[in-house]
């Protein structure tokens, strides 16, 4: 298949192209585009024919359900006819924006799209280029991150067509992601909203809006297959390197000395090592290859280069990623969360 490149580079001069990747959508194609997260693969959600191509293109398991992105709040009355009070405070508060919320679905939207589930998840995106799509198409667009399924998800055009050229009818390129994490999917379907994946809108931020908040329990643990979470995409491999990640939790002083006796002991074995750092600690290491995700001080920008460093480090062919852990606060959990999971849950305590 080729995939037709459409580089975004002042939204007001694109409008043209824009028009050119809409109509591929309404035409039941495939179009990556830029959101204020991650990358999106779209297609129409109300056509399961086209929906099918996103799981191909992807390589990804029917049973893991796609997020719905509408760009206006009336659009959300074709996907539900169910809208709490709870659930219009955090549209209210946090649409447009890197939230997605769990609601009863309408019999309109296909089964494939929400992998037989009885609930559709929705997100209006905040991203400009995101938008003009969406309205230029004047359908609700199915979009999972544009990533292969089971790698880092991408934050940058060129993560995309690595992953997808050959594979999808077109790529909106634009800048790269500012949030870098896929957006909180929360479930708002019962008394008591309930977290199943953290993202750009912290726990915190939604008690602040509608004074309640549940963290599904299943989100810190490694899931067998067996268990069925209520977000089936947990139970995936996720954001993984090609290389072995290793995360390393503790204090500073004792993180640093960790790393750097495993790094000499993985190096006399003959492999190839890569450290994951930040500005404070990088000239602590002496390894050839490492990287810094930036300050500590501020989490929000680290969590936005994580998946961007770990497919620089696959680049290197590193063999295996010694990473620093970091604090759950905040942004921190999503952060980790992500981490925790592109480690297969691999974690050194000192
Ligand atoms: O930031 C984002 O959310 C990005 C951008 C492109 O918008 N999209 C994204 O989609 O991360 P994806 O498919 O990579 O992740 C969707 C997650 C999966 O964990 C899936 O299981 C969960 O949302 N999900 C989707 N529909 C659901 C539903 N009805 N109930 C529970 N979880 C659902
Ligand atoms: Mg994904």
């Amino acid at each position: 298949m080729e995939t037709q490149i459409f580089d975004i580079i002042d939204i007001k001069k694109s409008a043209a192209l824009i028009q050119n990747a809409a109509q591929i959508l309404r035409r039941g194609g495939t179009v990556a585009f830029p959101t204020e997260t991650v990358y999106g693969l779209g297609a129409n959600a109300l056509d399961a024919e086209a929906v099918a191509k996103i799981f191909e293109a992807k390589g990804r398991p029917s049973d893991n359900p796609l997020i719905v992105h509408i760009s206006e709040k009336e659009a959300l009355f074709q996907l539900t006819d169910s809208v709490s009070e709870v659930a219009r405070a955090l549209i209210d508060a946090f649409w447009p924006g890197p939230l997605t919320l769990v609601l009863p679905k309408r019999s309109t939207v296909p089964a494939c799209v929400t992998a037989g589930l009885d609930t559709v998840a929705v997100r209006m995106p905040s991203h400009p280029v995101a938008r003009a799509l969406i309205e230029a198409s004047g359908i609700p667009v199915a979009a999972p991150s544009a990533n292969l399924s089971g790698k880092p998800s991408p934050t940058d055009a060129d993560h995309v067509i690595h992953d997808l050229s050959g594979r999808v009818d077109a790529i909106v390129c634009g800048k790269p992601s500012d949030v870098g994490l896929e957006s909180t999917v929360l479930d708002v379907t019962g008394s008591v909203p309930m977290i199943l994946r953290p993202g750009g809108v912290t726990r915190e931020d939604i008690i602040r809006c509608v004074g309640m908040c549940d963290v599904d329990p299943a989100i810190e643990k490694q899931l067998s297959s067996e268990t069925a979470p209520k977000s089936p995409g947990m139970k995936y491999t996720h954001y993984a390197p090609d290389a072995e990640l290793i995360i390393i939790n503790g204090e500073p002083d004792q993180i640093r000395l960790e790393i750097t006796s495993r790094q000499k002991a993985l190096e006399e074995k003959g492999l190839k090592v890569g450290i994951m750092t930040c500005d404070e600690h990088i000239d602590a290491y002496t390894c050839l290859l490492k990287k810094s995700l930036g300050s500590r001080t501020d989490l929000s920008g680290v969590a936005s280069r994580l998946f961007s460093i770990l497919r620089d480090f696959d680049k290197e062919h590193v063999d295996v990623i010694l990473a620093e852990g970091y604090p759950r606060e905040g942004i921190g959990h999503a952060l980790m969360n992500r981490m925790l999971k592109a480690a297969g849950h691999h974690v050194i305590n000192v």
